[in-house]
């Protein structure tokens, strides 16, 4: 394994404990209350002592109307991170539903008990809990989250957690957005959470790495950072019914069709053409505006995507600097993303000959709904 793979996986995994601020999690949950009453949560990468998901619906319990909450947590191998911290072993906790006593609510539990391996989410045990629950709430480790996800699914469960935004280029994770299957949470996409981490990991950060970037000191207290956090959840809300109020008009000189793919490009989410009738290219933070009522997902651009394919490829291009030297690379890196015809103002571009054409970011493929008139 190389050097920067070490180093990408080592980072990953620190990501991993990253943990969720109390106010990032009831931003996050006020938009969903009418979904818990009488449901069984369950909260699997979840130690009780730290989780603020746990402190959240123990807190919460009566106010959602929780039928029963449960917590497992993983043997953790940052045993630093509060000075309470020191279950050896992964354990299981569960709340019941309380009683009211002379008026007063009386909560029922917590119960504790210890698990018998390790808590991982993908163990019998944890998977015995997770067939009891009706929602799962919680921030997994981000380098399972696609094993994560496909758990959920496969055991159809209602979630809603916190992931990295990347993983909606993921090919594991995309086609479940495509079809509907989850979608992005209330809090915008990419908007910067802050996260407790564990004391080593927080002075790691400070000595190696910057502050604003990977991290920032609030109060005194190192939090770490991470730019592009966002919900994934398969719970209905009411910002993904919202209409996106549309002005412009289609013209062929602001709105090209792509060099390989089938679709006008959109630079913009707010300047997607109200009357074109087709496919258009948006950039990925169109996923903040979807609304399943009026667009459809198509396809992404990538090589993986079977469903919108790009039909042109540029391996006999040759890639070229604004000063139009070489740089000695061939259009093949350029394979999958979309394409424009023509020399860009800014960047590298590839040629063929007379052929000039410039490379975007990827895009997401979309289409109206509801508009019948072909352009
Ligand atoms: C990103 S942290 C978030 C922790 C907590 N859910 C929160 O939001 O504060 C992910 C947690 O998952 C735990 N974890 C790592 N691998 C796991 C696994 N295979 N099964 C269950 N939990 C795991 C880590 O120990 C860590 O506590």
């Amino acid at each position: 394994m190389s050097l920067n793979r070490n180093l990408r996986d080592a980072k990953r995994q620190k990501n991993d404990d990253f943990y969720t601020q109390l106010a990032d999690i009831e931003n996050e949950l006020k938009h969903y209350r009418q979904h818990f009453a009488g449901k069984v949560v369950y909260c699997n990468c979840d130690d009780p002592k730290i989780s603020n998901f746990y402190k959240y619906f123990s807190l919460n319990f009566e106010a959602l109307g929780l039928r029963k909450l449960i917590t497992t947590c993983y043997k953790n191998q940052y045993m630093d991170l509060f000075s309470d911290h020191t279950s050896e072993k992964a354990i299981w906790l569960e709340c019941n539903q309380g009683t009211y006593e002379k008026g007063a609510y009386v909560p029922s539990g917590p119960v504790v008990r210890h698990l018998k391996g390790d808590g991982d989410f993908r163990s019998t045990e944890c998977i015995e809990l997770l067939t009891q629950a009706d929602i799962v709430v919680t921030n997994p480790p981000f380098s399972l989250f696609r094993e994560y996800v496909a758990q959920l699914v496969q055991y159809g469960k209602k979630f809603l957690i916190v992931g990295s935004q990347n993983a909606v280029t993921y090919k594991e994770i995309f086609p479940l957005i495509k079809d509907n299957t989850m979608w992005l949470g209330v809090t915008p996409k990419g908007q910067d959470m802050l996260f407790d981490v564990p004391e080593g990991y927080a002075q790691e950060l400070v000595a190696n790495a910057k502050e604003g970037s990977a991290y920032r000191v609030v109060k005194g207290v190192i939090k770490g950072r991470l730019g592009n956090a966002a919900w994934f959840t398969n719970l209905d809300h009411r910002k993904r019914h919202e209409e996106l109020i549309l002005y412009k008009c289609y013209s062929p000189e602001e709105y090209p069709t792509y060099d390989n793919y089938d679709a006008i490009n959109v630079d913009k989410i707010a300047e997607i053409p109200m009357d074109w009738v087709g496919a258009m290219g948006v950039p990925i933070t169109f996923l903040d505006k979807h609304n399943p009522e009026q667009f459809e997902i198509l396809g992404f651009s990538s090589l993986w995507d079977d469903d919108f394919k790009s039909h042109t490829f540029y391996d006999d291009y040759a890639e070229m600097r604004q000063d139009r030297t070489k740089t000695g690379l061939s259009g093949q890196k350029a394979n999958g993303y979309p394409i424009l015809r023509g020399r860009p103002r800014k960047g590298n571009y590839l040629i063929k000959g007379e052929e000039v054409v410039y490379t975007l970011y990827r895009r997401i493929f979309i289409r109206r709904k509801g508009l019948s008139h072909p352009h």
